[in-house]
């Protein structure tokens, strides 16, 4: 709820609740389990409240980030495959009323031509890529002060 701790809904998109098996040279050993543990763990020690979910579907994550617009404080993301083609999460992260941060773990401008257009992100107020995890600790790190922007 919005209150007195910053409250943030933590999205993350397709394939990314394979976390752990899926290329982990690329994408890291951690489980999207230990994932979401560790956001909540951070979260804990930044005083804020964290809601995550998980979505193989476009819709699923238009459904939620429109359903958190107004209710949680700000918004990170992890768009998947999407942030290279979905204009309508792009659509509903540009509706998002407060901060939205997209991240992705792999540092997409460094791999093939098309995952270097992000479309969702230019309806992010930062973009993250390439720390890995820690994209996501750095995410919830930056939602205070922008918060106060
Ligand atoms: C990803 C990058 C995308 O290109 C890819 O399709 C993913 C993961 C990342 O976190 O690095 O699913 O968003």
């Amino acid at each position: 709820m919005r209150g007195a701790r910053p409250s943030v809904l933590v999205v993350d998109g397709p394939s990314l609740g394979a976390l752990g098996r899926r290329d982990p040279a690329l994408y890291g050993t951690a489980t999207y389990r230990e994932l979401t543990a560790s956001v909540k763990a951070w979260a804990d020690d930044l005083g804020m409240d964290v809601e995550s979910i998980q979505s193989d579907s476009e819709g699923g994550i238009v459904s939620a980030v429109w359903a958190a617009s107004g209710r949680l404080d700000a918004l990170v993301i992890n768009p998947g495959g999407y942030a290279h083609g979905s204009m309508a999460i792009h659509d509903a992260m540009e509706g998002f009323d407060g901060p939205v941060i997209e991240v992705h773990l792999s540092q997409v401008m460094a791999r093939e031509p098309e995952r270097r257009i992000l479309v969702t992100a230019r309806a992010a107020d930062v973009l993250i890529c390439g720390a890995g995890t820690a994209g996501y600790r750095l995410a919830l790190e930056l939602v205070p002060g922008m918060m106060k922007a």
